[in-house]
């Protein structure tokens, strides 16, 4: 049993939604009535032509009843980069902060207002016009965590060409597949950038992702747009000479700065279909190939709205901070998109959380007396290796909301961050959701819902998550299965790039008539939903099915580990066993005493059918640059096959052969 966390005081007096009841009715409103609940949020936005009354969804989750589509306000016409600055500037708020800017060295700060953004994205989207770029055309970003990629994106969204943003730290042949298969027009860049003391040569990869796209893809991009960031801020270690870092391709390249003189700062915006396309972006995929995951006007502006102000109940003096990149979904909605259409103030950070040493992350909280800060676990617990006392040297009272996403916290994260970071008075959200998902759909409320460490709690407004067994059948109650959903929320994603069949396949055709979105999930006694983990990372021991992250959960309680990751391996007699990578805390021994007594614990806390058959020790994990662990390698390590395959996605090759030498 979990101990139950309810909202403080300090959290509710501001509460969009202060009281479960409250939670209940919207909720049952939100799933009765969709119409009436999603057209309120609608009303707040401009339309050049409003959505029709009674033709407000219409979906089809079926793949036996024909194609699968989803549709929401068909017919109505507006612009999201309007509804972000333009709305918001003409009512009067033109002077409000959007972001305020803080570079990877703490000496380099800026701040940008409403007006300033919308003059700079209007300049930059007539740029972008007079190159010829238009409505439907696909644009390429590749740019670290500065204004100008929040300014390539909105402008854009305001002449209705898709962007589709590539993290920053992708390989040139993962950027090169990934604008090859959209047939991006334009490649937009910086010439680099400083991550902690390291130097990031953007430029550089663009130009080989390029070469790459042009030989082995057939694809040649028209013009690679790149502003110069590295001259304007500080060095963060030896800087060489600028001009040795890229070739300067005549024909191709043009800087930012360049083709953005003398561009008005007005621009007609593209008027577009609730249903045309906003953006893509990229996920992995099973098979290897990435997703071009497809979101589009309407909903996603709907639902990207209300998740932030119900999620982080922003209110209009608070300063928000997401610190997700701009290359993942959680910075696309959470950083772009959903503060501005609340017209809130966000900071938009570029460094890490260990530059210039690991307490920045709380002296940025406390120098913008931040409101709502909306990080991930792995971040969490890297930081809570280094103990409280650095976090208390810091003013964090300014603190409300705590939200946390990408993978389930752990109830010793959660715990940590309640109570040293947050100080035990502010609320956890822990969201829930997906790229396709386009926004939270599973989440606590911070007024509203009571909280369990590790718990994602409820569904959001207009979702209805339903649990499924093997076979496809409704679990009612407490259980677990997978998780899917049988209707469509606003924001949900509407097709893979240029591969419909594909869409349909991965997502609708397991269970017919609903969306599967991959991870399995639990309702305890109290109603609450827990994400147990990728359904592929679900464990089978002896006929009990339990997740990788409820063990993970487990092993972390233990003060000595800091991390861990379980896989599954074959067992003659329970069919799968665990086996279990564990990283230290600074100063702890691994030995026969610490493998016991996480053996016991796991014991004691799940059953005796969930005792690890093996802890081996771990340097590091081997993860994806965006911090996924990758269980497939670990599956491999766990029965000692060296033939690990694929490794392209891996931040750091040499913690594999370590693994494969520490193996007990
Ligand atoms: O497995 C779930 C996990 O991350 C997956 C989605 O990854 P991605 O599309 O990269 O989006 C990440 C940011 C939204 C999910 O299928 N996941 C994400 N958030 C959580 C989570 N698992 C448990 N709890 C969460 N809060």
């Amino acid at each position: 049993m979990s101990r139950v966390y309810k909202p403080t005081e300090h959290v509710v007096n501001k509460s969009w939604v202060p009281s479960l009841q409250r939670y209940k009715d919207m909720y049952k409103k939100s799933i009765d009535d969709p119409e009436a609940f999603w057209s309120k949020i609608a009303s707040e936005f401009h339309w050049e032509i409003p959505y029709q009354p009674g033709k407000f969804v219409s979906y089809n989750f079926d793949v036996d009843k024909g194609d699968i589509f989803i549709k929401w306000m068909e017919g109505a016409v507006t612009n999201v980069c309007y509804n972000l600055l333009d709305r918001n500037v003409r009512s009067g708020h033109g002077e409000k902060i959007a972001y305020y800017w803080a570079g990877n060295h703490p000496d380099d700060y800026s701040r940008i207002s409403y007006r300033t953004l919308l003059d700079m994205v209007c300049q930059f989207a007539n740029a972008l016009r007079s190159h010829g770029v238009k409505k439907g055309d696909r644009v390429s970003i590749y740019m670290p965590m500065i204004l100008e990629t929040v300014v390539c994106m909105l402008a854009c969204a305001r002449i209705g060409a898709i962007h589709s943003v590539v993290f920053a730290g992708f390989s040139p042949d993962s950027l090169a597949e990934r604008m090859s298969d959209c047939k991006a027009k334009v490649l937009i860049t910086s010439d680099g950038a400083w991550r902690g003391e390291k130097l990031l040569t953007l430029k550089k990869t663009c130009d080989e992702a390029l070469e790459i796209a042009k030989k082995n893809h057939n694809h040649k991009v028209d013009m690679c747009i790149v502003v110069a960031h590295l001259k304007r801020v500080t060095p963060c270690g030896p800087m060489p000479d600028i001009d040795t870092l890229y070739e300067w391709n005549d024909g191709v390249d043009v800087w930012w700065h360049d083709i953005i003189e003398d561009q008005s700062t007005m621009c007609q915006p593209e008027w577009m279909g609730a249903e045309d396309p906003l953006f893509m972006l990229y996920t992995s995929g099973s098979t290897g190939k990435p997703k071009g995951v497809l979101h589009t006007t309407g909903g996603y502006l709907l639902y990207a709205t209300a998740t932030f102000r119900y999620v982080f109940d922003y209110r209009p003096l608070d300063t928000y901070w997401c610190t997700a990149d701009v290359g993942w979904i959680t910075g696309h909605t959470y950083v772009v998109y959903a503060p501005l259409a609340n017209r809130a103030t966000s900071v938009m950070f570029e460094g890490t959380p260990f530059y210039p040493d690991n307490t920045r992350y709380w002296s940025l909280i406390e120098k913008y007396k931040i409101t709502q800060f909306y990080t991930a676990p792995t971040a969490i617990r890297s930081l809570m290796k280094f103990g409280e006392e650095s976090v208390k040297k810091h003013n964090l009272s300014s603190l409300r909301i705590l939200g946390s996403v990408g993978e389930p916290i752990n109830p010793e994260a959660w715990l940590w961050y309640y109570n040293i970071i947050g100080n035990g008075r502010c609320s956890i959200s822990d969201t829930f959701w997906q790229t396709e998902t386009g926004g939270h759909v599973l989440t606590s409320l911070p007024g509203a819902t009571p909280m369990k460490p590790g718990a994602a709690g409820y569904p959001f407004f207009g979702v209805q998550p339903i649990l499924l067994d093997e076979n496809g059948a409704v679990i009612e109650g407490e259980g677990e299965g997978y998780l899917v959903f049988s209707k469509p929320w606003p924001g949900i994603m509407r097709t893979l790039f240029g591969d419909h069949s594909r869409y349909e396949s991965v997502y609708f055709s397991k269970f017919k008539g609903y969306y599967c979105t991959g991870d399995g999930a639990r309702r305890d006694e109290d109603g609450f939903l827990w994400v147990t983990g990728r359904i592929d990372d679900m464990l089978n021991v002896s006929g009990h099915l339990m997740s990788t992250a409820e063990v993970e959960g487990v092993l972390t309680e233990e003060p000595r580990v800091s991390e861990a990751a379980v896989v599954s391996k074959p067992h003659p007699v329970k069919g799968e066993s665990l086996y279990c990578f564990v990283i230290l805390n600074e100063g702890a021994t691994f030995d026969a005493n610490l493998v016991a007594s996480l053996k016991k614990l796991v014991r004691n806390r799940i059953g005796a059918f969930a005792a690890p058959d093996v802890i081996q020790y771990a340097p590091g994990l081997p993860k994806t640059r965006s911090g996924k662990i990758m269980r497939r390698i670990l599956r491999k390590i766990a029965i000692g096959d060296k033939n690990i395959g694929d490794t392209s996605t891996l931040a750091d090759p040499s913690v594999v052969e370590e693994l494969f030498k520490n193996r007990p």
